[in-house]
């Protein structure tokens, strides 16, 4: 059972132990999802009414079949979604944990979200575990493509660019359902989640594996896991739940180690 710390009216002041636990650890491992942008205006996948998978029917646009069938809907559905990170901005939590890392001991990121926003507030070697928005591969031979200029009209249905190597479709540079995740970047997560002392859970329903893994992973290590999201989790396992959002409760926790 964890403990449930309620930060929604800020930061209280930490327990001792809990406080402990983040100042002296030497290996952060953190894993973000959706909700470490959602102060940015990047909308999360699971909410209710605004997340993109109550909006949209992922088998239409997150699969290879869906590609093949319709590749215009499926490249314009992620072009939207590209245009929109390029006008946001990163937030408080993205810039604390760029912060973080300057610390003493060490500070890994992996992320399960496609922005570029931990790279924009200043933090280095990102694991993206679900690929990238900003990085087109061709569809039939995977060589890497340039991204294409953004259509004018945002809503516009555009078809993919063609590959200058073999004439193939430009596909996203994300992972979709059905596809494994890039074996590099799994690997040195999974690593990282092995030695790690501390993990911080950041802004993920925890539901899509295997990145979800990760943290329980740590924990049978014996490291310290603390989640940091506005829902708790009634099937956490690991040590702390701080109930608030990432963007308050980063910097503040940051300030008071
Ligand atoms: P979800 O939408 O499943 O979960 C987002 C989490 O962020 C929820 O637990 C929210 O309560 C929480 N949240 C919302 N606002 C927050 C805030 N301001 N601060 C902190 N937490 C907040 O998104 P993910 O867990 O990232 O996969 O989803 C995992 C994967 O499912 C995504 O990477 C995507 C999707 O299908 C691919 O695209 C391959």
């Amino acid at each position: 059972m964890s403990d449930l710390l309620d930060c929604r009216q800020g930061l209280p002041a930490l327990p001792p132990a809990l406080r402990e636990r983040l100042g002296d650890a030497d290996e952060v491992l953190v894993l973000t999802g959706a909700g470490v942008s959602a102060e940015s205006g990047i909308a999360t996948f699971r909410a209710a009414l605004s997340g993109l998978w109550a909006r949209f029917d992922p088998a239409q646009l997150a699969t290879a079949e869906a590609f093949r069938e319709d590749p215009a809907r499926v490249w314009s559905w992620y072009e939207w979604r590209r245009a929109q990170v390029l006008r946001a901005e990163p937030n408080p939590a993205h810039r604390a944990l760029a912060d973080w890392a300057e610390r003493p001991g060490r500070l890994h990121l992996v992320t399960q979200n496609v922005d570029d926003l931990h790279e924009r507030a200043g933090s280095r070697r990102v694991i993206h575990l679900h690929g990238s928005l900003h990085a087109p591969r061709c569809f039939d031979c995977a060589r890497p493509l340039d991204t294409p200029p953004l259509p004018d009209a945002e809503e516009q249905l555009v078809a993919p660019p063609r590959c200058p190597a073999c004439g193939g479709l430009a596909r996203p540079g994300v992972v979709w359902f059905g596809e494994s995740l890039p074996e590099d970047a799994l690997a040195t997560a999974w690593a990282l989640a092995e030695r790690c002392d501390l993990c911080l859970v950041v802004g993920t329903s925890g539901l899509v594996q295997p990145a979800a893994s990760l943290p329980e992973v740590a924990r049978q290590q014996g490291a310290t896991i603390v989640r940091i999201d506005p829902q708790p989790a009634a099937d956490f396992s690991g040590d702390w739940q701080l109930l608030g959002v990432a963007g308050v409760i980063l910097p503040a926790l940051l300030e008071q180690l």
